[in-house]
């Protein structure tokens, strides 16, 4: 098959993670006979330094012509002084909704070769670790209106958060469909006792649920959430939740597993088109310096096989490849333990690579 990828390189440690996971797809295009074709699309702080915007209107052509787009990671403290309109992050943001990316899966999956780094006690980590989160991406507080103006001799600023039944809907069957291959227990995370979009968010997904009488749904608050998934996360199996929900549980989710830099996510809309990343950030304090774990964004890549190209087998070939390197001892800082050898980014890319 013939393959076009928008790269989205991005700032910090984004471009050597980027060329790792470039690295493997090229290995398993030329195992499998498919032809990628990577297009750069600049975006974030880069943007804003080389065009003057985080997303270039090139860019975002480049992204809604290609079959999927790849990315590693956007922002840094350069660009912290940008006005709010203009910062790196807006880019991400205003890619999302161009490309209708409204559903935002991130597993939290504890690797075995990795327990150690798990942060929990050792009895709640025995119990395992491996849910999803499914995260509404182009609703909420992050889309409604933001102003900020002078009331009454100083200054106030408001941000509106707002669901209409469609959004919730859509992204509630996407939860429910995972649930289905997997363990089959949907909890809805919401703030019904305050907010009004959350008691509308928990009467669409109520309703949802009837159309998959296989799947157990529970509610739950999001101040009770935050605490169950470091009480017991094995009791849960998809979490779906509303944009700033999920961002903020995304990241509590992927760091109880012990490697934030281990985790993959997509972000897709109605077509097989999606956006790949890995969840950790542009981490400027280690660029450039062949410190980063590439190991995120070339799940990322496997998952851009699985989800957007329908290629399993190449998928669980990248998937097997990670595992393996890890069986061997292979580590990179963010993930190193006793008795294991120390790796760089490019390393661990040709590790990997060399298991595919
Ligand atoms: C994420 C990030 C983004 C978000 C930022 C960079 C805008 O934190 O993907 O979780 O808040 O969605
Ligand atoms: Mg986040």
């Amino acid at each position: 098959m013939e393959k076009t990828i928008a790269i989205i390189k991005g700032d910090g440690i984004g471009p050597e993670i980027v060329t790792e996971a470039m690295g493997v797809l090229d290995a398993v295009a030329a195992k499998f006979g498919h032809t990628f074709t990577y297009v750069d699309a600049p975006m974030g702080g880069c943007a804003i330094d080389a065009f003057g915007v985080p997303l270039p209107d090139s860019s975002l052509e480049t992204c809604l012509n290609a079959d999927s787009v790849l990315l590693g990671a956007v922002g840094g403290p350069k660009w912290d002084s940008q006005p709010s309109a203009n910062r790196p992050e807006r880019g991400l943001l205003k890619l999302r909704g161009a490309m209708k990316l409204y559903s935002n899966v991130r597993p939290a999956r504890m690797f075995s070769d990795l327990s150690a780094s798990c942060p929990l006690r050792a009895d709640i980590a025995a119990k395992g670790i491996d849910f999803v989160v499914v995260r509404e991406l182009i609703g909420g507080v992050y889309f409604g209106e933001h102003s900020t103006a002078e009331v009454d001799g100083e200054q106030k600023a408001t941000d509106i958060m707002a669901y209409a039944e469609h959004e919730i809907r859509r992204v509630a069957h996407v939860a429910f469909q995972m649930a289905q291959k997997r363990r089959r227990r949907v909890t809805s995370i919401d703030k019904a006792n305050v907010l009004d979009t959350s008691r509308l968010w928990r009467r669409v997904v109520s309703e949802v649920a009837e159309e998959y009488p296989d799947v157990e749904l529970l509610h739950m608050y999001v101040d009770n959430a935050a605490m169950q998934i470091v009480r017991d996360p094995s009791q849960f199996d998809v979490i779906v939740t509303e944009n700033l929900f999920g961002d903020i549980l995304s990241d509590e989710a992927s760091q109880i597993t012990g490697s934030i830099g281990m985790i993959p996510s997509s972000s897709m809309g109605e077509g097989t088109r999606g956006l790949y990343e890995p969840i950790h950030g542009s981490a400027p304090d280690i660029a450039g310096q062949n410190k980063a774990n590439p190991i995120g964004t070339i799940l990322a890549a496997a998952m851009m096989l699985r989800y957007s190209f329908d290629m399993a087998a190449e998928a669980d070939t990248i998937e097997a490849a990670v595992d393996q390197t890890l069986k061997a001892g292979i580590r990179c800082g963010d993930i190193m333990q006793a008795g294991c050898t120390l790796v760089g980014c490019r390393e661990m890319g040709a590790e990997i690579r060399s298991r595919i």
